[in-house]
C-alpha cells in the first residue's frame, strides 16, 4: 500500500511502515493541487498540523483508507468529509501529551520570571537586573481550562509547585477536578476571576473558538494567560490589547490562529508575551512516540484491524 507523508514525522514511524511492505513517499512541501495530484494514489496520508486536509483532498484521494495525525489536534482534517467519503481519521492522543504539559510548565515560568526578555537584554550585553521583578508561582492559584489529558498533567505539575488549582471544564466531574486537587467551577470567568495563570487546553472546536476574548481577559485581571493548545481560541487582538493595557500581566502563545509564522498577530510586538513556534509537541520522545502510533493505526487500518478514531 502507498503511504503519502506530508509533514515530518519521526524515523521509527516511517521504519515501521517500510517493515510491514508499505511503500513510504514523503512530500514535506506539497500543498494545493501538486498535494491532489500526490494523495490521488494514496491508500494513507500522514499529517501533523501542517497539512490542510481539506474536502478537496477527499475528493481527489479515491483510495484513501486511512489519515493518520501523527499529534492530537484534528482542526486541520476534515472530519465530516472524511466521513462522507468513507475514511477513517486516527490521532496518536497520547504520546505528545507529557511534552505539551512540560512545555506549558516552562511557558509558565518563562513569563512569570520575564526569562526570555531578561535572556535577549543580557544578550545584548546589558545586566538590567533591576528591571526584572518575578512573580513566584508559590501560593497562587492556576486556572485550567479545559482539563484533558494535556490539563491533567498540567495540573500535577504545577500543583507539585505550590498552586492551588481552579478548572472550568464543563465536561468532567466535580469528583474527577479533585483526583487532580481541583476545584471544578462551571463558570469560565469564575474561573478565570480566581486565577493569577490561566492557561487553556481545549480542543478548537466552534464552541471553544474565540472563547477568551476581552471579557474573559478583564476577569483574568492582573494574571497571565498560556495558551499552548490551539490557536483561535484565544481572541490574539484583544489579548494583545489586554496585555498593553496592564490588564493583565503577560502571556505565552505557543499556537496561533495563523501559522505558520503569525505574521500579521499584534501580539508578535509586544513586550510582555512570550511567543513559540508550536513546540509544544517537539521533544524527540513526543515525536517518536506519535510516529510509531500512527504508523500502527495505518498498518492496523489496512490489516482491516480496529483502529482508535479522532
Ligand atoms: P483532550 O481532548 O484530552 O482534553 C480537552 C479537554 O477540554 C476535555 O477535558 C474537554 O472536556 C475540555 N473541553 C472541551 N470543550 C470545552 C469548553 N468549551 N470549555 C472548557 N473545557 C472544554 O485534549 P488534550 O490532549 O488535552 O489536548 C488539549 C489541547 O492541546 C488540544 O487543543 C490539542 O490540540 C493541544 N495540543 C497542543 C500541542 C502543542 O504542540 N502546542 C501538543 C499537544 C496538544
Ligand atoms: C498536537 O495537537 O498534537 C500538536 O499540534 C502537536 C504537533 O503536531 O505539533
Amino acid at each position: 500500500m502507498k503511504v503519502l507523508v506530508t509533514d515530518p514525522i519521526a524515523d521509527p514511524g516511517l521504519d515501521r511502515l517500510r517493515e510491514a511492505g508499505h511503500e513510504v513517499e514523503t512530500d514535506y512541501d506539497v500543498e494545493g493541487e501538486a498535494l491532489l495530484d500526490a494523495v490521488s494514489d494514496a491508500n494513507a496520508l500522514i499529517v501533523r498540523s501542517g497539512t490542510d486536509v481539506s474536502r478537496e483532498v477527499f475528493e481527489a484521494a479515491s483510495e484513501l483508507v486511512i489519515v493518520g495525525r501523527a499529534g492530537i489536534g484534528v482542526d486541520n482534517i476534515d472530519i465530516d468529509a472524511a466521513t462522507d467519503h468513507g475514511v477513517i481519521v486516527a490521532n496518536a492522543p497520547e504520546g505528545n501529551v507529557r511534552a505539551a504539559a512540560e512545555h506549558t510548565v516552562a511557558m509558565t515560568f518563562a513569563v512569570a520570571r520575564s526569562i526570555p526578555q531578561a535572556h535577549g537584554r543580557l544578550k545584548g550585553g546589558e545586566w538590567a537586573k533591576g528591571e526584572f521583578l518575578g512573580t513566584e508561582l508559590n501560593n497562587k492559584t492556576l486556572g485550567i481550562v479545559g482539563l484533558g489529558r494535556v490539563g491533567q498533567e498540567v495540573a500535577k505539575r504545577l500543583d507539585s509547585l505550590g498552586m492551588d488549582l481552579v478548572v472550568y471544564d464543563p465536561y468532567i466531574s466535580e469528583e474527577r477536578a479533585a483526583q487532580f486537587g481541583a476545584d471544578l467551577v462551571d463558570d469560565l470567568h469564575e474561573a478565570l476571576s480566581r486565577a493569577d495563570v490561566a492557561t487553556v487546553h481545549t480542543p478548537l472546536l466552534p464552541e471553544t473558538e474565540g472563547m477568551i476574548g476581552e471579557d474573559e481577559l478583564a476577569q483574568l485581571e492582573g494574571g497571565y494567560l498560556i495558551n499552548c493548545a490551539r490557536g483561535g481560541i484565544v481572541d490574539e487582538d484583544a489579548l494583545a490589547e489586554a496585555v498593553d493595557d496592564g490588564v493583565v500581566a503577560g502571556a505565552a502563545l505557543d499556537s496561533f490562529a495563523e501559522e505558520p509564522l503569525p505574521a500579521d498577530s499584534p501580539l508578535l510586538d509586544v513586550e510582555d508575551v512570550v511567543v513559540t513556534p508550536h513546540l509544544g509537541a517537539s521533544t524527540e520522545a513526543a515525536q517518536e512516540n506519535v510516529a510509531v502510533d500512527t504508523a500502527e493505526a495505518v498498518i492496523a487500518a489496512f490489516d482491516g484491524e480496529p483502529v482508535l478514531t479522532a
